[in-house]
């Protein structure tokens, strides 16, 4: 079976890299995949694999040979014209392009469908954690009450050398972009738009209606200070930059990326560097977690590559995700979320307590902290939080 990758970078030439080790028989066959042709617009002059390179898409699309067509250039354009355009050929597609399946999945799918087509993303969320098939398949009798997640990688490597090394953020954030964990703009990772993306694709999956990362309420990490670490810690608590999706009422989730205060008793706070997390909350199983390496190069690679064998062994039987097509209330607000919250400010701690009723002091100092003792819509702390300009943490 012949294939063909697009976007010869970090989790490109990883999946180069496994399959052409499986090939020449280093490691167990599972199968007789080749890669056909590697579309890059870079020349790669000294790489092993350069009699395998092209520039032109249309050497792709255009082979009768290539079944299944694997997309990792990341990115919205031209992603989707190559991977439509792939789809229409009746070629199967896997990527591991999160903001290509957070942003158009339902089309894609469709497509796919109507072209007797896979379009399968098991690398798009969670790099190497086996998790869309998890909780598509093996979850599949559950109502999904809950998914807390640390789905940013290059966030929870920069939370946790700086916490345990005493790094600074930009040195960190450097490191993370050295070893291939960082987005191109890595503001997408800092600014928890990476983890949007992934909290979208997940709910996606659990309700069956593609959300869109603009429906998810999404907050970075850089407001937080060494303060709030520390104070954290006095709580017994470690920050993290959690993606939610929590079922509401009315049958829709609402979904956020938010920094959280995480008990240390909870198993997610011990999720560090660049592993990633996700506790699923079902009405039979209960809860689970799946942890892995979030990112990297052969991790995220062998999600790509396991799904390219799966389209293999099924090539006449739809493997695709089922969504119906976003709408702009295929989600619900942030007020469907009910939390207590970690208040830090500068000025009189007392104006605060006035504002927030019943809480309990955690530092009275220049710069003072609080947590609130009744949960209360995550709105209507927000509010009373922007009234004395106070900074305010959600606590899962
Ligand atoms: N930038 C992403 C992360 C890569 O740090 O998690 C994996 O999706």
């Amino acid at each position: 079976m012949k294939i063909a990758v697009m976007g010869y970078g970090t989790v490109g030439s990883g999946v180069v890299e496994i399959v052409e080790k499986r090939h020449t028989g280093t490691k167990r066959k599972p199968g007789d995949i080749e890669v056909k042709y590697i579309l890059d617009i870079h020349d790669f002059p000294n790489d092993e694999f350069r009699h395998l390179l092209t520039k032109d898409v249309n050497d792709i699309l255009n082979c009768d040979e290539i079944k299944i067509v694997v997309e990792t250039m990341g990115g919205h354009k031209p992603a989707f014209d190559f991977v439509a355009a792939a789809l229409k050929k009746g070629k199967s597609v896997v990527t591991s392009n999160k903001e290509l399946v957070a942003t158009s999945g339902a089309e894609l799918l469709k497509l796919a469908r109507e072209n007797n087509a896979n379009f399968l993303f098991e690398a798009s969320v969670g790099g190497g954690i086996p998790l869309i098939r998890p909780l598509s398949q093996c979850l599949a009798a559950n109502d999904i009450l809950r998914i807390d997640g640390i789905l940013n990688g290059t966030t929870n490597f920069i939370f946790t050398q700086m916490i345990d090394e005493g790094a600074t953020f930009e040195d960190v954030l450097k490191e993370a972009q050295d070893l291939g964990y960082a987005e191109k703009d890595p503001t997408d990772d800092v600014e928890g738009i990476d983890a949007a993306r992934k909290i979208a694709i997940l709910a996606s999956i659990a309700g069956g209606v593609h959300i869109t990362a603009d429906q998810v309420f999404t907050e970075g990490i850089t407001k937080i200070t060494q303060f709030d670490v520390e104070t954290a810690g006095k709580l017994n608590c470690v920050i993290k930059l959690i993606a939610t999706a929590k079922k509401c009422k009315n049958g829709k989730y609402v979904c956020l990326v938010t920094p959280a205060l995480v008990s240390k008793n909870s198993l997610i706070s011990n999720v560090n560097g660049v592993f990633n997390a996700v506790m699923v909350n079902g009405d039979s199983v209960g809860e689970i977690m799946l942890y892995g390496p979030g990112a990297g190069k052969l991790a995220t690679a062998s999600a790509v590559v396991a799904d390219v064998l799966d389209c293999a062994k099924h090539m006449d039987v739809d493997r695709s995700e089922k969504w119906l097509a976003n709408t702009p209330d295929a989600a619900n607000d942030i007020s469907g979320l009910i939390c207590n919250a970690y208040v830090s400010g500068c000025g009189d701690i007392n104006k605060a307590t006035e504002v927030f009723g019943d809480v309990q002091t955690v530092v009275d100092g220049e710069t003072y902290a609080l947590v609130t003792k009744t949960p209360a819509p995550f709105t209507e702390l927000k509010a009373k939080a922007d009234l004395i300009n106070a900074k305010i943490i959600r606590l899962i």
